[in-house]
């Protein structure tokens, strides 16, 4: 990566980042707007994850070489940089795991299975992916605690009262998105947690849409267990983290078992490592999370508050775009500053995939469909479907014009005008 020209890097016409992704320099035409299903890797995370095979590909924790020992040494920097870049103390308050949906689950099945009780309540908001939804659904449904949704204003805004209103005395557990996947709006999650506390309760944030997009500091806002994954900043797909206190990290029973997350085993019985090793069962990606260090330093040498300013123009510019045309419904807040990253929208009359096909053909890239949050489309009044575009730093103005052609485009298709 050359020395990036920060002029350069904070005007969304201009877009030196570009070059540093092969993918889009492969693919010089198209308006990739889907960063938030996952983002598109640098040279630098390739090239890592390429090294790590070349030249220390050993299995960590279990050999007493030299190659297992930088394997071991790759991972535990790794650990000590997610930690840091999300201000959380050491690094064994990071664990590892397949993505952040493994993540949530252990804060459900492992984490909520040993404190509900029945008759507890477990607040969520409707705006959940299914990944902090669906467990707490089966682990309530296991422990006879109660699932208490939290429901913001119609655009996503979650005020005092609508925290008010769904936290109290019998509430044990809050998990909650910290930026929807699909208004991309933003939950005052220092506010939630505060309430959290104040009755006791344990705070879990589900990171995935905000620590791509902003600082996000885990300790100052009050999380106590945090997910997200690494395949969203740049990193390969299937790393994802789990953040926690480490008194909460230590009284949890290990989620899965077996390989090197033991002290010592007998016929009858096993000893469990301390954490962060007691909740990594088998062989780690250890390729993929030394390529996932260095894409947080890639995103570190650009710097985050660079990185969040322009993201957030993007993603302003990208809501006025779309709520200047008239045949599009816009959905979350108003004010497109308040989108972190996403748009979710419709088109008047046609369906979401055709949208996303026909847009396919001018070679735009969006998502379309329920993004794994159905009870926040139903909410929204019974919507099946929704079109997402979102963006990341290395979009430009460009790839936002692009996509409102091909929007016409669509349009035009759809109402036989040539
Ligand atoms: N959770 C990712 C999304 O929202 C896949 O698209």
């Amino acid at each position: 990566m050359a020395t990036m020209d920060m002029t350069a890097f904070a005007d969304i016409q201009k877009n030196p980042a570009k070059e540093d992704f092969p993918l889009l320099v492969g693919n010089p035409g198209l308006a990739f707007l889907d960063s938030a299903a996952t983002a598109q890797r640098p040279a630098v995370v390739l090239d890592a994850q390429r090294r790590f095979y070349e030249t220390m590909n050993a299995n960590p924790l279990r050999g007493l070489y030299r190659l297992s020992v930088e394997a071991t040494q790759a991972i535990e920097d790794a650990r000590a940089h997610v930690a840091a870049h999300i201000g959380g103390g050491a690094g064994s308050q990071v664990v590892f795991t397949r993505n952040a949906s493994e993540s949530l689950n252990i804060c459900a099945k492992d984490f909520g299975a040993s404190v509900l009780r029945p008759g507890d309540e477990v607040v969520i908001s409707i705006m959940e992916h299914h990944s902090n939804l669906i467990p707490w659904q089966q682990v309530c449904r296991a422990t006879g605690a109660k699932l208490v949704y939290l429901r913001p204003e119609p655009d996503g805004t979650v005020t005092d009262e609508s925290i008010e209103r769904a936290i109290g005395p019998k509430t044990r557990i809050v998990s909650m998105t910290q930026v929807s996947n699909v208004l991309g709006v933003e939950v005052p999650i220092a506010k939630v947690a505060a309430h959290a506390h104040a009755v006791g309760a344990t705070m879990i944030v589900d990171a995935c849409q905000s620590v791509p997009h902003m600082h996000v500091d885990a300790k100052a806002m009050g999380a106590d267990l945090m997910a997200f994954s690494a395949h969203k900043m740049g990193g390969p797909m299937g790393i994802g983290v789990l953040w926690g206190k480490p008194e909460i990290l230590d009284a949890m029973p290990p989620f899965l078992t077996g390989g090197e997350m033991i002290d010592s085993v007998t016929e009858t019985d096993a000893v469990w490592a301390p954490v962060p090793q007691k909740f990594e069962a088998g062989t780690q990606d250890a390729a993929g999370i030394y390529a996932f260090d260095a894409a947080l330093a890639y995103l570190e040498g650009i710097g985050v508050d660079a990185i969040e300013a322009r993201e957030r123009a993007l993603a302003a510019r990208l809501c006025e775009r779309l709520e200047a045309i008239p045949y599009v419904t816009v959905y979350g807040p108003a004010e497109p500053e308040r989108h972190v990253g996403s748009v979710a929208f419709n088109v008047d009359g046609i369906h979401p995939h055709d949208v996303a096909s026909l847009l396919d053909m001018q070679d735009v890239a969006i998502r379309a469909g329920h993004h794994c949050a159905q009870p926040l489309l139903t909410w929204m009044g019974g919507i099946n479907a929704t079109c997402r575009a979102s963006v990341a730093f290395y979009n430009d103005a460009s790839d936002i014009d692009k996509l409102v052609e091909g929007l016409e485009f669509v349009w035009r298709t759809f109402h036989h005008e040539r």
